[in-house]
């Protein structure tokens, strides 16, 4: 299949800062099941401003831990860029469903976030309003605006491989949030932990034991929903080079432009796009 290219209208582009003013810069903290990884954003260039850190994320993962860690990743942030110097946001990428900020499930995180309005809680605990989206489709909304996937039109699937599966699903641009496809039911299983970067360390898969799961896998979302370009993502795209160009789909399939840091980018950009919408 190939790939329509997107008319740039049709992606809500970010818009320039006013004159004179210095470019926005927001926090993207990306909060992960063994680590939060973090940095300043600068979401007009869709780059991450000094070094991506990272702190151990608390356990049990409960909302007021988490919370605590968050301030304390802030607190350094701001520190660091001095008083002159303002956040124009803070996104923040969950792994799990976020329905209008309120978590449906917990990944990963203990099970006191579930139904929990993680928008109002984090934002309360930072003492300021805080844009929270699933950590797949914060990675999806950076690739599509700066990476892999940018002007690209039809369906582009974006697939995160990491501790667990994150999926993010654009049609023309258009983010449907929440898809969780990796999660489906495969060859009699969840495929989550059987085709995540996490499994081929936990069973000492070889890399071509492994691309054949992850191929077994992209074919069967391929039947599924027919994508016209397929990014992959999360922490194995440090080493894509090792299974990638073996994997044979009728769609494009190509690494993440912003490799393990789009979900990072992606939490400022929506940042950003929420305080600009908030004006
Ligand atoms: C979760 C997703 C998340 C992915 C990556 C999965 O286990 O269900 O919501 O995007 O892990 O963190």
């Amino acid at each position: 299949m190939t790939c329509t290219s997107l008319p740039s209208a049709a992606i809500p582009d970010v818009p320039p800062a006013a004159g004179g003013r210095r470019d926005p810069l927001c926090a993207g903290l990306d909060i992960g099941g063994t680590a939060i990884k973090y940095a300043v954003v600068d979401p007009l260039r869709g780059a991450t401003v000094g070094p991506v850190r990272r702190v151990r994320t608390p356990h049990p993962a409960t909302p007021a831990a988490v919370i605590a860690a968050l301030r304390g990743v802030l607190t350094q942030l701001e520190s660091e860029l001095g008083g002159g110097t303002s956040l124009t946001g803070v996104g923040v990428g969950v792994p799990g469903i976020i329905d209008d900020g309120v978590a449906r499930s917990a990944v990963h995180l203990d099970d006191s976030w579930i139904g929990a309005d993680a928008r109002r809680l984090i934002a309360e605990g930072l003492e300021r309003p805080a844009a929270v989206l699933n950590d797949a489709d914060a990675a999806g909304l950076a690739e599509v605006q700066f990476g892999a996937a940018r002007g690209v039109g039809g369906t582009v699937l974006i697939i995160t491989l990491g501790t667990g599966i994150g999926s993010a699903l654009f049609r023309d641009g258009v983010l449907m949030p929440n898809t969780e496809l990796g999660h489906i039911w495969f060859e009699g299983r969840d495929v989550d932990g059987w085709a995540g970067a996490s499994a081929r360390v936990a069973e000492g898969l070889d890399w071509p034991t492994y691309t054949d799961r992850v191929q077994r896998y992209l074919s069967h979302l391929e039947k599924l929903i027919s994508p016209d370009l397929v990014v992959l993502g999360g922490g194995i795209s440090e080493r894509q080079e090792q299974f990638l160009p073996h994997l044979r789909l009728r769609a494009r399939v190509v690494p993440a432009r912003l490799r393990n840091a789009a979900g990072i980018v992606g939490a400022g950009l929506q940042a950003y796009r929420e305080s600009l919408a908030a004006r």
